[in-house]
């Protein structure tokens, strides 16, 4: 797509026509619309150029780049002349020389070559140009209007901007424009007085930038530039690996210099992100190395007692010795384990596997349980495969984007990137979602619908549209009658065409006006591919499942499945949910979907595993805590995962947790399940092992060992370690291993090995013998389960229900720059963009209760109560608030309650009833929350100063 051979081409690749023509006497063929600059590349060459760059459009400002073109007068910029058939073109000669010559001149005039100790020295464009036409001053002097002196702008956290280094070439700003789509930056002035400024001429923290680092990466000198590269100095090498925070799954060149990370460099040729990153995945891996990480296993007898620092032999030996004692005790089914959606394939298999194969028992889930599970369910039932239907890539030929609860430019900062050119380039956009999110209005995106429905009536909402759909002889009647079941399909048609579910029969219940539902369900099904994206606001509702299926209804009866640029494609939220899923984390589900009740899929996973499976399913989450509640369960095996922050109800899940005789926590840090835990096995980050991450469009991603793990052990070893003590042998000795079994036994896998995927860089499964190099789309021709089926989706409103005493809705999300429960972004600087939750309300509501932003704010719900600190907005409507969960001490799942889906008992995060009113000081919880904590850390910090005695 960018570079060629390696090296940067000047301008982007594109399709077309061959054109044939001659560079310095030699033919070369490229697509039409190729400039001359990137047909020299192609030839071998390389034109010099100093504001051209193959990630950018041709900009043609710095004139370096002259080349002459046999017949034409005058010496054109080879960036912005295309190639044309027959043309020849000459990159070098005398005057061309004197010509560029002269132009470097002027710049070094600016920009004196003073290079000794910048941070660029040795890889600075200007610096290499200069070299190679002799250039080592400026006869123009020194003097007069320059950039000299200009002051440095450090207050991002993670680069600077000097603008003495800045030659003024616009990369910067093109990149904010073009890949990033913020348009934060701009050029003010003209000639040497033109200087870039962000926002209102505004420090970059504090301007519009979303510090995604493509401007940095572009500028060809050290305008812009990383503060590491200066601090610790240029990288010796660089490893490709798999960004560890969200489904968008970038991949990275991590540059490093002995065991230290000098920067994220993201892939060009990751396809997944085509270059591009965000400021999490870029910048925020500090916390990988993090003074409070927790190296040295320990164990303890009482969640009161102090932590005692032991030998990972002994941690295993404590672990297993108690949950075999307990099994003895009250019986095989005590116990079970949880997944991890951060961690690798092969660790989340190897999870799985302890439980069903060591343990003996199906007890065993993910906290894509409390995520994406409504999506497998929905998917899996209508199409055939639980997982979304395209590439990433497949955006740029959507003619319409519907976006459905989710909110990319926070949740998925890259794909948004994508998806939002793609916008600028005249796509149309619809948006359900009870906020304004950004995408709503943004520079140069505008929605054409905003359909701000009130949270727990999507169904209401998806029925609604499909009464449009098919009340107005939108159906695309030939797609449906050659893939999908006819009975069903009537059925569904009968259903949704009823009266009650036309939008005015259910704007009252939505709260979205009819013709705004008509518009939008019009454009979906007529304006070209028609393609939806959702998130976590389709599926954490008590009718999730029943939403993902009147998506997968309404886009079968479009026919916007199985070609590029249409589909049905689910946002996942952490790095590696859709590979927890894949890899059997489910207690009815083996790896690749297969249910435990089949007993050829037994038989074949227990000949491998050397033992016999169980036929029933496990207890889910939410039953492993009732059961902890009612004295049945007892000991339970806990990976990379936190439910004490990030499952609904923190007094219940703390309450069963605490119930717990054995809670082995494995993690980077204490987090608050390790707070009541009595084993820690020290976790690794994703620096410091191998294996493999699936994002969200199904591509699985090599995850690359940066650095030796700091506890010595990998997670996928801990659990081996695990597995061996509990007597059951596990035996592998590299990642590579593991995946080979899974291959062995996943039909979608069986094409897929570390080989192939050094080679192809990436795999989307399915990847077998049908598809040996991977599948991009789905369902191209049939669906996986042969027809597709349509299910009828009656609405049924949510049980949490607003009354006088709690007559607000909350709901929930996520910000940019913090991820998750914040174990990680929270221990890096981005925590200057965003300290503490908040709750967003709206004017209206907040005058009604004397609340102002900023004040202190107490919100009440059925299951509890916590206090955050207000912020008066009208993103949000009325009668409804919004907060996020990603600090531990504000407790917003003090108050969510523990309703779910009815399919899958995905919690129902986006719905509580709430009341709120202004208060003084925070609440009894967060009172018994800190002291806690406070405990806790006391009880960890005798255990670190003993485990350092001892080294
Ligand atoms: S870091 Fe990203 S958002 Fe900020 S100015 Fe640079 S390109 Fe724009
Ligand atoms: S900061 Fe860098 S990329 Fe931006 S205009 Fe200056 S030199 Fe060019
Ligand atoms: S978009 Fe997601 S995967 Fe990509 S860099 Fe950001 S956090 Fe990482
Ligand atoms: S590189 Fe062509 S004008 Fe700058």
């Amino acid at each position: 797509m960018f570079a060629i051979n390696g090296k940067d081409a000047g301008t982007p690749a594109v399709e077309g026509e061959s054109v044939t023509l001659s560079i310095d006497g030699a033919e070369v063929t490229v697509p039409a619309g190729t400039s001359i600059m990137r047909a020299a590349a192609a030839a071998g060459g390389a034109i010099p150029k100093l504001c051209a760059t193959d990630t950018l459009k041709a900009f043609g400002s710095c004139r370096v780049c002259l080349v002459e073109v046999e017949g034409q007068r005058g010496y054109p910029a080879s960036c912005t002349t295309l190639v044309a058939p027959g043309m020849k073109v000459k990159t070098e000669s005398e005057k061309l020389r004197q010509l560029r010559k002269g132009v470097v001149e002027l710049y070094v005039s600016d920009h004196p070559l003073n290079c000794k100790g910048c941070p660029a020295d040795t890889h600075c464009e200007l610096q290499s140009v200069a070299a190679d036409l002799g250039v080592t001053t400026s006869p123009y002097g020194f003097e007069g209007a320059t950039h000299q002196g200009a002051p440095c702008d450090d207050s991002n956290p993670y680069f600077q901007f000097d603008p003495s280094l800045c030659i003024a070439c616009s990369r910067c700003v093109r990149a904010c424009d073009e890949v990033q789509g913020t348009f934060a930056l701009t050029i003010e002035g003209r000639g040497f007085a033109s200087r870039v400024v962000a926002s209102q001429d505004e420090p970059f923290l504090e301007s519009e930038c979303v510090s995604c680092g493509a401007c940095v990466e572009s500028c060809p000198t050290a305008a812009l530039s990383e503060k590491p590269l200066a601090l610790i100095g240029r990288p010796e090498k660089a490893v490709t690996t798999t960004c560890a925070y969200c489904g968008v799954g970038c991949s990275f060149e991590a540059e490093v210099k002995g065991e230290q990370v000098v920067r994220m460099v993201p892939s060009r040729d990751g396809k997944a992100n085509r270059g591009h990153a965000c400021v999490k995945g870029r910048f925020a891996y500090g916390y990988a190395t993090h003074a409070d990480r927790i190296t040295t296993p320990m164990i303890r007898k009482q969640i009161t007692d102090p932590w005692q620092p032991v030998s990972w032999d002994d941690a295993f030996t404590y672990a297993a010795s108690e949950f075999r004692r307990i099994q003895a005790q009250y019986g095989r089914e005590s116990v079970g384990g949880i997944t991890s959606s951060r961690c690798t394939n092969e660790e989340s298999f190897l999870v799985q596997k302890l439980v069903r194969a060591a343990l003996g028992t199906n007890n065993v889930d993910t906290c894509a349980r409390v995520c994406h599970s409504p999506t497998g369910y929905g998917l899996k039932h209508t199409l055939g495969e639980s997982a979304g239907t395209q590439a990433f890539d497949s955006v740029m030929k959507s003619d319409v984007i519907f976006v459905i609860g989710a909110n990319p430019t926070d949740g998925h900062p890259v794909f948004a990137s994508r998806m939002k050119r793609r916008l600028r380039e005249g796509a149309k956009l619809i948006i359900a979602d009870p906020r304004a999110i950004d995408l709503v209005r943004s520079p140069h995106i505008e929605a054409d619908f905003h359909l701000p429905l009130r949270p727990g009536t999507n169904v209401a909402l998806i029925n609604s549209i499909a009464h449009v759909v098919v009340t107005e002889g939108l159906v695309n009647e030939a797609y449906v009658a050659e893939r999908c079941e006819p009975a069903p399909f009537q059925k569904w048609r009968d259903f949704v065409s009823q009266p009650k579910n036309s939008p005015e029969a259910l704007a009252e219940i939505t709260g979205v006006p009819a013709e705004l539902v008509r518009g939008a369900a019009r454009l979906y099904a007529t304006g070209g591919n028609g393609a939806i994206y959702y998130g976590l606001g389709v599926t954490e509702h008590s009718q999730g499942s029943t939403m993902v299926l009147g998506i997968a209804n309404l886009a079968m009866a479009t026919g916007n499945i199985g070609r590029e640029g249409v589909g049905v494609n689910p946002l996942r939220g952490q790095n590696n949910v859709q590979g927890s899923c894949d890899m059997g984390s489910f207690p009815h589900e083996l790896a690749g979907y297969r249910h435990v009740s089949d007993a050829t899929t037994r038989a074949l996973f227990g000949a491998e595993w050397g033992v016999q499976l169980e036929p029933e399913p496990g207890l889910r989450i939410p039953n492993m805590f009732e059961a902890a509640l009612d004295g049945s369960f007892k000991a339970l095996y806990v990976q990379g995962e936190d439910m004490a922050q990030s499952d609904p109800n923190t007094q219940h899940v703390t309450a069963a947790l605490s119930a717990l005789e054995c809670l082995v926590v494995q993690d980077l840090f204490l987090n608050e399940t390790a707070k009541y835990a009595h084993v820690f096995f020290p976790g690794s980050s994703f620096l410091e092992k191998d294996g493999t991450f699936t994002n969200a469009e199904r591509r699985i991603s090599r995850v690359r060992k940066v650095m030796q793990p700091l506890a010595r052990l990998a997670d996928w070893e801990a659990t081996v370690g695990f597995a061996r003590a509990l007597g059951y042998e596990m035996n592998y000795s590299h990642p590579s291993e593991i995946m080979d079994e899974i291959a062995r036994l996943t039909p979608t896998f069986t094409g897929v090995s570390y080989e192939k995927l050094d080679r192809l860089g990436s795999i989307q499964w399915p990847c077998n013998e049908a598809a040996p190099e991977g599948t991009p789309t789905m369902h191209i021709g049939q669906f996986v389960r042969g027809k597709g089926r349509f299910y009828v989706t009656e609405y049924v409103p949510t049980s949490e229900r607003v009354n006088a005493r709690f007559p607000l809705i909350l709901t929930t999300g996520r910000v940019l720059t913090q991820y998750n429960v914040g174990a990680q972004t929270r221990r890096t600087a981005n925590s200057q963009w965003y300290e503490e939750d908040v709750l967003e309300i709206h004017p209206q509501d907040a005058e009604d209760r004397g609340i102002g932003t900023g004040d202190w704010v107490g919100i009440t719900s059925r299951a509890g109560e916590t206090v955050l600190r207000a912020v008066v907005t009208e993103r949000v409507q009325p009668g409804v608030v919004y907060t996020t969960f990603h600090f531990p001490d504000s407790g917003a799942n003090v108050i969510t309650t523990e309703n779910s889906d009815w399919a899958t008992n995905c919690p129902e995060y986006k719905v509580t009833a709430v009341q709120a009113v202004k208060v003084q000081r925070p609440s009894d919880w967060q009172r018994r929350f800190h002291e806690q904590n406070e405990q806790q850390l006391g009880l960890l910090r005798g255990a670190t100063a003993a485990a350092r005695s001892r080294q």
